[in-house]
């Protein structure tokens, strides 16, 4: 079994520290490789091309309408956003817009605190909750431009509001709320998932152990401005290794980008979104029919951004493995049972990869 190192290999810096120091150039432990840098690699909204494209918005509202024909369309398109983009946003998701901004807001406030005052919560790489600016424990690893504070909200057993800010003095409240309605929407999806994919409708919840034992965790990632975004990255290319994941993006600032294939997708946020994708445990149960799609976070010289990245995982102890009823003679599994536990180690270890994590389990099946 493998184990997770205790402590950072190198002294942690902070990047809002660095950057709020005036700083005009970087540090080279922020420099990427020049085929990494986003400039080489990404559609600028002038080109033409791409200005229109943006990952599918889904309006959620006619599911719960008695309508059929209404609320099969609604599912039509989730299973397209699924299969094609494993990426989209929906609107009228049934939480409330007020409760939304509250969230983002406590935490501008934690992240505008005194950096004595979060250094009390850093974190470490043996839980990872907590205070912290790096992800992986490779000793010279290039660094992204970024801050997080992690925290486990699922199951119960896990959720420890004393390892939570307590300040701002509503941090704990409004954090406890906002985490109980979005794994409600994660729920929700998880049911249209399974129906679309032919499945019972609560087959991915039982896999996940049930609305009490599923994980979830919340990542609140702080992107300061940057004087040389070109050369670096707010969050390198990764496909997020748990079940699905809920984000509310920054109103203002734009910076998440999604692979199609060569190419980089800037999301355009619509008000009061929230984005989803896949992750790689979704990929797996499904047998690869939807996957788990690569994506990094571009900086900006200007602003900074914040994002609240909901990460909803299966019970981390269970096997995961492809649906039976989605492994055919023609399509044989396509990966091992393994479970979240142990798969999570990998990327705990090495950092943000790609996706070389799920395609190197990929057809080790006998
Ligand atoms: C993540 C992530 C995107 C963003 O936290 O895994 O991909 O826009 N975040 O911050
Ligand atoms: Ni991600």
């Amino acid at each position: 079994m493998m184990t997770c190192n205790q402590t950072w290999p190198e002294p942690i810096v902070r990047v809002q520290a660095l950057a709020e120091s005036g700083l005009s150039s970087i540090p080279s432990s922020y420099i990427k490789p020049c085929s990494q840098r986003p400039t080489q690699t990404t559609f600028t909204p002038q080109n033409d091309h791409y200005d229109h494209i943006n990952i599918p918005v889904i309006d959620l509202e006619h599911l719960s309408s008695g309508d059929q024909v209404l609320r099969e369309n609604v599912l039509k398109q989730v299973s397209e956003a699924c299969r094609e983009w494993g990426f989209f946003q929906v609107v009228n998701h049934g939480i409330d817009h007020e409760l939304m901004k509250s969230a983002k807001e406590v935490w501008r406030e934690f992240f505008d605190l005194p950096l004595e005052m979060k250094e009390e919560l850093a974190n470490s790489p043996s839980t990872y909750e907590g205070y912290g600016s790096r992800l992986g424990v490779k000793k010279g690893a290039i660094l992204d431009w970024s801050d997080y504070f992690f925290l486990h909200y699922m199951p119960p057993s896990l959720r420890n509001q004393a390892k939570w800010p307590a300040l701002p003095s509503s941090l704990r409240k409004v954090i406890a709320e906002y985490g109980e309605e979005v794994v409600k929407l994660g729920g929700r999806m998880l049911e249209l998932m399974s129906i679309n994919l032919g499945l019972k409708e609560d087959y991915l919840m039982n896999s996940f152990g049930g609305e009490n034992e599923l994980g979830a965790c919340l990542r609140v990632n702080f992107y300061p401005k940057c004087p040389q975004p070109d050369l670096t990255l707010g969050l390198s290319p990764h496909s997020d290794p748990g079940g699905m994941t809920i984000l509310l993006p920054d109103d203002f600032v734009s910076g998440l980008q999604v692979r199609k294939g060569n190419d980089w997708i800037t999301v355009r946020p619509v008000p009061n979104a929230f984005i989803i994708n896949i992750g790689d445990q979704i990929q797996v149960l499904s047998n690869a029919i939807y996957k788990s799609i690569e994506h990094r976070v571009i900086v900006n010289p200007i602003k900074d951004r914040v994002s609240l990245a909901m990460f909803y995982n299966p019970k981390s102890d269970l096997l995961i493995q492809p649906a039976k009823e989605l492994v055919t003679k023609e399509r044989p599994a396509m990966y091992p049972p393994m479970t979240y536990d142990e798969y999570r180690l990998f990327i705990r270890m090495k950092g943000p990869c790609g996706k070389a994590q799920v395609e190197s389990l990929a057809n080790k099946c006998d």
